[in-house]
């Protein structure tokens, strides 16, 4: 019957292009979301495009989030497309170097590490971080002045992510060995290497060298620990995973220890700093809302304003939406990608893809369009006031399936799905929201903030790496409040 189905369907539309090998790389690579609201004018939702001599077919709108994302194992494949680049960066035996039940379970301990009481004891550190380097970071002397946003971003993102998940020890190497080794690591994700992440250039022997020694480096670590001479005082995931075990009884070795923590530290850094970038840059074009926002702590917190905590972070909705409305239009992970692993009907259309086919969604796309956003190009936290947009993808009704990590829903129509959707879900939105929440609440406490002159404009997206994120510099204004 598959055969017979397959048989008398056609392949999707392939987008024109002048180039054999170059295809639409150029264009697609510039401004993706450009690259697919053209297309999806021309061809609907499901077409076909060379990216870097490679067939890619994309599949846009809820039905596409839905069919590649929530696609099962037998017909769709994510480890086959991400482990080139992420396997010489993470190291062996984790995430996509290793099957997909294991890293299922990879993601289980993790999800299982953040509890209440971790989360509890990370706005803690989080909030004493933000203050010691508005304090001691030269961007921040005296009454007022300017910022490069994504770049102190970048460094503060890493202090806090640090010294949260990744513990002590990590945040006190990285003012020294462990910041050179961070930058060589991440060299591996680099435009070039979504082809060339195997060739023996400069950049990814550092690369390669960078990945054995943080790998010794937290060896080292978890050593110290397991030999009592470290006092477990603390709730980060290297303390958690030395007690994980997988089913068939055997504990974490410390290489993959590492590697876990290295893939957290990346997937964590990039998407954070861009995204807490983006809130800042966004509310500088609305000096207003800053100001809201710290009516909101005060209305909710009292005038006082006592120390934030995970409890208090909750009852503070208009923070939550600024996060929110931000994913909306700049989540950082513009496209997820697949491999097709047997032909496969595009479900809801005449259109079939064959084995080894790489698949392409963004849901990026469906959280812009009008058909499910009131003008969706405006950035306005408040139209998830009232809560009718506030799309939910854990819909109590729906079937439901567990992976261990997480039950999620076995289909989803929602058009808002930063975090992914399905077996490759992201564990770490809890943690995110709790970091991003932080620092926003911290800055707002600290700064009124605007843009140059007050204008509105807002800076262009840099889309050339794996992350999406503002080009910089983009610079914003800020005055110190007077705390009297
Ligand atoms: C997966 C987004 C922060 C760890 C994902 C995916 C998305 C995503 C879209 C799905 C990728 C796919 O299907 O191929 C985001 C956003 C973040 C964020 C928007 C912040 C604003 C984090 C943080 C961590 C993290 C802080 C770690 C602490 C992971 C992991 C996966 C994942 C482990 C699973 C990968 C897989 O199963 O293949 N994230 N993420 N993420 N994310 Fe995040």
């Amino acid at each position: 019957l598959q055969q017979l189905l397959v048989k008398n369907r056609n392949e999707p539309p392939l987008v024109f292009h002048w180039f054999p090998i170059l295809g639409s790389t150029i264009t697609y690579g510039m401004d993706p979301y450009g690259f697919f609201f053209a297309n999806k004018q021309k061809y609907g939702d499901v077409f076909t495009f060379i990216l870097l001599g490679k067939k890619t077919t994309v599949y846009l709108d809820t039905h596409g989030n839905n069919f590649i994302l929530n696609g099962k194992l037998k017909d769709v494949n994510a480890e086959q497309i991400y482990a080139p680049l992420c396997t010489p960066v993470f190291g062996k035996d984790v995430v996509y170097d290793c099957p997909n039940a294991k890293l299922m379970e990879q993601k289980k301990f993790v999800k299982f590490g953040l509890t209440q009481d971790a989360l509890r004891s990370y706005v803690t550190l989080i909030t004493a971080e933000v203050e010691d380097f508005v304090k001691r970071h030269k961007s921040f002397k005296g009454e007022k002045g300017t910022f490069n946003v994504p770049k102190i971003m970048s460094e503060l993102t890493i202090y806090t992510a640090s010294r949260s998940l990744q513990g002590e020890e990590v945040r006190n190497s990285f003012d020294s060995s462990f910041a050179e080794l961070y930058h060589d690591l991440d060299m591996g994700f680099s435009p070039i290497n979504f082809m060339l992440s195997w060739a023996p250039l400069p950049h990814n022997r550092a690369r390669d060298n960078a990945r054995e020694k943080m790998i010794e480096l937290y060896s080292a670590i978890v050593k110290k620990r397991r030999s009592g001479a470290v006092k477990k005082e603390s709730h980060d995931m290297i303390w958690h995973l030395m007690d994980c075990k997988y089913k068939d009884g055997t504990p974490v070795p410390d290489h993959e220890i590492a590697g876990i923590m290295i893939a957290l530290l990346m997937a964590g850094q990039h998407s954070s700093s861009s995204t807490i970038s983006w809130v800042l840059l966004r509310l500088a074009t609305k000096p207003e809302l800053v100001e809201e926002l710290l009516a909101e702590q005060k209305a909710i917190l009292g005038a006082s304003l006592p120390p934030l905590t995970h409890d208090n972070l909750a009852k503070l909705p208009l923070h939550a939406q600024v996060v929110k409305e931000t994913l909306r239009i700049h989540a950082p992970i513009h496209s997820i990608m697949r491999k097709v692993m047997q032909p496969l009907v595009i479900d809801g259309t005449n259109y079939v893809v064959p084995t080894g086919r790489t698949l392409m969604s963004s849901p990026g796309v469906s959280a812009q369009m009008d058909t499910h956003f009131l003008n969706p190009s405006a950035w306005d936290p408040h139209r998830w006031d009232a809560g009718e947009h506030n799309f939910d993808d854990s819909n109590e009704d729906e079937d439901r399936i567990d992976y261990g990590w997480g039950i999620v829903s076995k289909g989803t129509n929602s058009p808002y799905l930063p975090f992914g959707a399905g077996r490759h879900r992201c564990i770490g939105e809890q943690f995110a929201y709790l970091q991003l929440q932080t620092i926003l609440g911290a800055f707002v406490r600290e700064f009124k903030m605007r843009n140059p002159g007050g204008s509105k404009d807002i800076v262009g997206t840099d889309y050339s790496s794996l992350f999406s994120r503002p080009l910089a510099p983009a610079v914003v204004e800020w005055e110190r409040r007077d705390k009297k």
